[in-house]
C-alpha cells in the first residue's frame, strides 16, 4: 500500500429481499418535505413507486415530485430540480431508479443553494461545495454505476455538448441506499449487461494502474471472477436471486472507493465514453464495452506485466509458457468474449458515432491515463480502431 490515503464512507446500505422495510425508519431522521426523484415510468410499471409513496405517507411526509429524468441526465432537469428544492424547502432528496437518477439527485442537492453558475463551479472548474448541501437517499433498481454508495454526479449539458463527471465529497454521498436485487429483474436484458459491463470497466479503470504489490489489485481480481461467474449465469437466467444480488453488491463495492484505496487510477476509457455519450446519448456502459478493448490494445505495451497477470488471476490463463506479449493479448481476446458474450456492441458505429464526429470527441474529451498519457492524437488513434 504505497499511496497514503484517507477511507470514509458514510453511506448505509439495506440490502435485500426486504430492505424496503427500513425506508419508514431512515425518514424519520428527515424533516417534512421529500422531493421524490424518479425516471421514464419503469417505477410505475413494476409497482415500486406504489410502494414507495404509501411508505412516504405513512411517515408523515409531504411530496414534491420531479418525473422524467433521463439517461444520461441533463443540466436542465438538474436545474429543474433545484428549483423545486428552493421553491418547497426540501428536507430530503429520494432518488429512485439507476445511476441517472441518483446523479441528479446529488446534483440537485449541491447546486439548489449555489450561489453562482453550479455547472461552472462544480463540473467545469471542480470547486468545493461551500453552500448547503441537501441530503440525498436513493431506491436503486438498475446496477452498474455505484452511485449508490458514492459522491459521482456525471451530468450532460446539452448545450455544451459536454458530459461531465464530478465527485464529490461525503457530504454528497446518499445517507442511505435501499437495495434489493428483485428490483433489477425488470430491467431489459441489453440495461442488464450495460449495467455489468459498467461495473467491469470501473474495476479495470482502477486495475490497470501502478505495478506495486497492493492487497487493492487482489481485491480487485476477486470481485471480477465474482462478476465474470454471476453474469455468465444471469445472462441465462435473469431471475436467479444469487446471481443478480452478487452482481448488485459487486457493481456498490466496485465504485464506493475501497477498491481504489491507495491506486493510482486510470478513467481514461470513461473519459472518452462521456464524450461519446454526449454525441450519441448511448448507454453508458456500452460505450465502455466498445472502447475498452481498443484502448487496452492501444496501451497495454506500456504496463504489459498488470496485464499478463490480468490473465492469469482474473481469466485463469496459464500464462508461464507463453510470451509475456501473447499472454497479454489472450487477457485481452477473453475481455472481447466476455462482451461478446453479453450482447453488447463492438462498434462506435453500432452506437450511433458519424466518422465526423471521431476528431470531435477526441478534442473534447479530457486527457490523462494510467499506464500511458493519452492525448488527443492518442484518442483519435484508438476512436478510430473501435470505429
Ligand atoms: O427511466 P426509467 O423508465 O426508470 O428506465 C430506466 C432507463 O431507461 C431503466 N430502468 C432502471 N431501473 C429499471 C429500469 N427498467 C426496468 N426496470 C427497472 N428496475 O434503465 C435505463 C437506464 O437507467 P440509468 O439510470 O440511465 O442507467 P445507469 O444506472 O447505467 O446510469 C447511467 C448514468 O450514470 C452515469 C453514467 O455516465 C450515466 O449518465 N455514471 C455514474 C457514475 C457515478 N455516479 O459514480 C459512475 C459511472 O461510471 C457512470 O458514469
Ligand atoms: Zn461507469
Amino acid at each position: 500500500m504505497n499511496l497514503d490515503f484517507t477511507f470514509y464512507n458514510p453511506t448505509k446500505i439495506h440490502f435485500g429481499k426486504n430492505a424496503l422495510n427500513h425506508l419508514q425508519q431512515e425518514l424519520s431522521a428527515y424533516g417534512k418535505t421529500v422531493l421524490l426523484i424518479y425516471g421514464k415510468g419503469s417505477v410505475k410499471k413494476s409497482g415500486l413507486y406504489d410502494q414507495i409513496t404509501d411508505i412516504l405517507q405513512k411517515a408523515d411526509k409531504r411530496v414534491v415530485e420531479l418525473a422524467g429524468i433521463k439517461s444520461n441526465p441533463t443540466y436542465a432537469q438538474l436545474q429543474e430540480g433545484a428549483k423545486l428544492v428552493r421553491e418547497h424547502h426540501v428536507d430530503l432528496i429520494l432518488a429512485v431508479g439507476g445511476g441517472s437518477v441518483i446523479d441528479c439527485a446529488k446534483g440537485i442537492s449541491v447546486s439548489a443553494y449555489c450561489k453562482d453558475d453550479p455547472w461552472k463551479r462544480y463540473w467545469i472548474d471542480c470547486e468545493e461545495v461551500t453552500n448547503p448541501i441537501v441530503p440525498v437517499a436513493s431506491v436503486l433498481t438498475m446496477v452498474g454505476t455505484g452511485s449508490e454508495m458514492n459522491g459521482g454526479s456525471v451530468i450532460t449539458n446539452e448545450a455544451q455538448m459536454l458530459k461531465n463527471g464530478r465527485v464529490f465529497g461525503p457530504d454528497a454521498y446518499p445517507k442511505f441506499s435501499i437495495l434489493n436485487p428483485v428490483y433489477t429483474y425488470t430491467v431489459p436484458k441489453y440495461q442488464m449487461a450495460s449495467g455489468i459491463f459498467d461495473t467491469f470497466s470501473h474495476l479495470l479503470e482502477q486495475y490497470f494502474s501502478g505495478q506495486d504489490d497492493n492487497t487493492t489489485d487482489y481485491v480487485i481480481e476477486g470481485i471480477l471472477r465474482s462478476l465474470i461467474h454471476s453474469a455468465e449465469i444471469a445472462m441465462q437466467d435473469p431471475e436467479n436471486y444469487e446471481a443478480r444480488s452478487n452482481i448488485m453488491w459487486c457493481a456498490t463495492i466496485a465504485l464506493n472507493t475501497i477498491t481504489g484505496v491507495s491506486k493510482e487510477q486510470d478513467w481514461e476509457v470513461h473519459m472518452i465514453e462521456h464524450q461519446v455519450g454526449a454525441y450519441t446519448d448511448c448507454a453508458h456502459g456500452a460505450g465502455l464495452a466498445v472502447i475498452s478493448p481498443a484502448y487496452y490494445e492501444y496501451i497495454y505495451a506500456y504496463g504489459i506485466d498488470k496485464f499478463v497477470r490480468f490473465a492469469q488471476n482474473v481469466w485463469g490463463i496459464p500464462t508461464d509458457t507463453m510470451t509475456k506479449e501473447n499472454a497479454a493479448l489472450t487477457g485481452i481476446k477473453k475481455l472481447k468474449d466476455f462482451i461478446e458474450m453479453l450482447g453488447l456492441p463492438s462498434t462506435l458505429r453500432a452506437l450511433g458515432v458519424q466518422e465526423d464526429m471521431l476528431p470531435l470527441i477526441a478534442n473534447s474529451t479530457i486527457q490523462g491515463g494510467g499506464y500511458k498519457h493519452m492525448t488527443a492524437e492518442d484518442i483519435l488513434q484508438v476512436l478510430k480502431a473501435c470505429f
